[in-house]
């Protein structure tokens, strides 16, 4: 059997779309079908404006530039994140300030947060890992009481939720991912929620390589001209229009995933402890983007990782911390962050798409029972 870790949403109603846009004629950003998907984003979310980009790192660093992030501003977020979450600020030249994970979510650790906060915190990125909300009912009143910005990485959360509220719909500003590896996806794609209403008009400047285009295009001015430091942020409508029909059907697709994600907890939770399984908090609604467990150790990793592959079963490792990334050349290496090194070197992602087959989740979880049962 050959399951892969991933396979690329496809829904057959991609090309109907497509073909659309060449009726229409307008193939570069803003048409009909990126004014579409930003109204579903902005049903769902409640956001004050959606704007679909070309990719959630796009959409971070536009976060970045609204939020007026200025040379050693200090910035607070997880390690245990994707590079982009960090050098969307990095750019800005922002001193990035890390934060541990709790243990259960692998979220940023809400309790850890103030004690990290100095007269130069301008604001706090919180990552919601697999689509499980973080504590945000902690982390917004941490951020009113010290009136820090608070923007989410919601890159994995579509139509998840925290409290009954849509994980996007928390912060001054969140970016959601659509690139192929997610639940819903264009290749690549992604999208600004901006929640506070005076950053709207701004935001519709930068993504517009920082003109006001947006003005132009609505008659308010004769012609366009630069007003903001921006950059070229827009979806084409190309990925727009195959975007569009999975935004429609991202419920359904997310019950699929989440039937999947059942039955790998109802299996493994046979052989495995609870703690080595995946937490879902009661408040959070999750959308099943991942499904992982918690190895003893690094080498049991390895080993568990090399047998899955073996019997073709496309299961891998998360995220290197960023405070260990080449990148810095040393900077942090005496920062201790426990449980951010011991979750990367420990956590193993398994197969999770929608159509996966029960008999293949059985499958997969066979071979992992066989491989605890043979003592490793
Ligand atoms: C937490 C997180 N942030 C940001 C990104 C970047 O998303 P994109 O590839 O759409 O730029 C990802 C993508 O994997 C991610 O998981």
């Amino acid at each position: 059997m050959k399951i892969p870790f991933n396979k690329p949403l496809i829904l057959n109603k991609e090309l109907d779309c497509i073909k659309r846009v060449f009726d229409i004629d307008q193939f570069s950003g803003n048409g009909e079908f990126s004014k579409k998907c930003n109204s579903i984003l902005e049903l769902k979310t409640g956001c004050k404006k959606s704007i679909v980009t070309s990719s959630c790192t796009d959409a971070l660093e536009m976060t970045a530039l609204l939020a007026d992030i200025q040379p050693g501003d200090e910035v607070i977020m997880p390690s245990f994140t994707f590079v982009t979450t960090a050098s969307a600020f990095e750019l800005r030249k922002a001193n990035i300030v890390w934060c541990d994970i709790r243990p259960d979510t692998k979220n940023i650790d809400e309790n850890k947060i103030e004690s990290l906060i100095t007269s130069r915190t301008k604001a706090v990125v919180v990552v919601h890992y697999a689509g499980v909300g973080c504590n945000m009912d902690a982390i917004v009143s941490i951020c009113r009481k010290h009136g820090l910005i608070l923007i989410e990485d919601d890159a994995q959360g579509i139509d998840a939720s925290y409290n009954g509220k849509p994980l996007g719909s928390f912060g001054d500003m969140a970016a959601i991912s659509f690139h192929e590896t997610k639940n819903i996806q264009c290749g690549e794609g992604g999208a600004l929620l901006v929640n506070d209403h005076g950053l709207v008009e701004r935001a519709e400047f930068i993504r517009d390589k920082g003109t006001d285009r947006i003005h132009f295009s609505k008659g308010l001015v004769d012609k366009y001209t630069w007003v903001e430091l921006g950059s070229s942020f827009l979806m084409s409508e190309l990925q727009a229009a195959f975007l569009y029909p999975q935004l429609e059907n991202s419920i359904i697709v997310n019950q699929d995933r989440l039937k999947s994600w059942d039955l790998y907890y109802k299996y493994l939770s046979e052989f495995i402890e609870e703690e080595k399984l995946p937490v879902i908090p009661d408040h959070c609604v999750h959308n099943a983007h991942m499904f992982y467990l918690m190895c003893e150790s690094f080498q049991e990793r390895r080993s568990l990782i090399d047998l899955l592959n073996l019997n073709g079963i496309g299961a891998i490792f998360h995220y290197v911390p960023l405070h260990r990334a080449p990148y810095w050349k040393g900077k942090y290496e005496n920062l201790n962050l426990e449980v951010t090194d011991s979750v990367s070197q420990t956590l193993l992602r398994l197969p999770m798409y929608y159509g996966l087959k029960e008999n293949e989740i059985e499958y997969i979880c066979n071979k992992i029972k066989e491989f605890y049962k043979g003592g490793k």
